[in-house]
């Protein structure tokens, strides 16, 4: 019910999956509230694109720090589910939203310099296990190449993390994203339709909503 989408690394594709999976949610009905944990501000600004446009609006409040521990249950009580986008680093408000979720979804990039952040994330998913004890975590390999070794390399790296489970789903690097992303709208939306780019969100939404998180 309560999705984290985070990382202390920024760039990973924090933002761009925390819209699609949300707009994902609203498709199947779900009354859906986007967290914009991040002081740059980007998922608003996906909001406002989108609200101009004749497509479902996408509910979206920007929290920071405290605040989102504070107001979540109020929020919680009124939507059906609640993604947070939380910032490119280790910040108040990933620590806060860390201590709320029920899962926190961490994208990584296949490359190695990305995945030693992993150990620092999974250390910080670890110690919210403290306060938060039934929280989840959930590795992604994001912007993957479509084919080769470097994915299976990262794959491997992913496994090794103690407190992070890999999700056997990863996300190819695809300008339908960014394209979707520019125009205010999920991959599922977007024309000319990128049935790969559809399948890859739908199905991490599956694993995710699937296990009930
Ligand atoms: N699978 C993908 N294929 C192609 N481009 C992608 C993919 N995932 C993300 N991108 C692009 O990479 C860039 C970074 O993604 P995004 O802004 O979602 O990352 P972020 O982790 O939220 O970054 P920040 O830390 O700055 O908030 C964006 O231009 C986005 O459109
Ligand atoms: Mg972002």
């Amino acid at each position: 019910m309560i999705l984290a989408v985070g990382n202390i690394k920024g760039g990973v594709g924090k933002t761009m999956l925390a819209v699609n999976i949300a707009v994902a949610l609203a498709q199947r009905g779900r009354d859906v509230l986007l967290i914009d944990g991040d002081d740059q501000a980007s998922a608003s600004t996906f909001a406002r694109i989108r609200s101009d446009l004749e497509v479902s609006k996408l509910t979206t409040v920007q929290l920071h720090g405290a605040a989102i521990r504070q107001q979540m249950k109020q929020l919680s009580a009124k939507y059906d589910e609640i993604i947070i986008d939380v910032g490119g680093r280790d910040t108040g408000s990933l620590r806060a939203a860390l201590t709320v979720a029920g899962a926190i979804l961490v994208p990584f990039q296949p490359r190695s310099v990305d995945l030693w952040a992993g150990e620092q994330i999974a250390a910080l998913v670890q110690e919210a296990r403290e306060v938060n004890e039934g929280l989840k975590g959930y590795a992604l390999l994001n912007v993957a190449d479509a084919q080769g070794r470097d994915n299976e390399d990262a794959t491997a790296a992913l496994s090794a993390l103690d407190g992070l489970e890999p999700l056997s789903t990863s996300v190819v690097r695809r300008k339908a994203f960014p394209n979707a992303f520019s125009a205010g709208l999920s991959v599922l939306e977007f024309s000319p339709k990128d049935a790969k780019a559809c399948g890859e969100i739908l199905s991490i939404v599956n694993a995710l909503y699937t296990r009930g998180i």
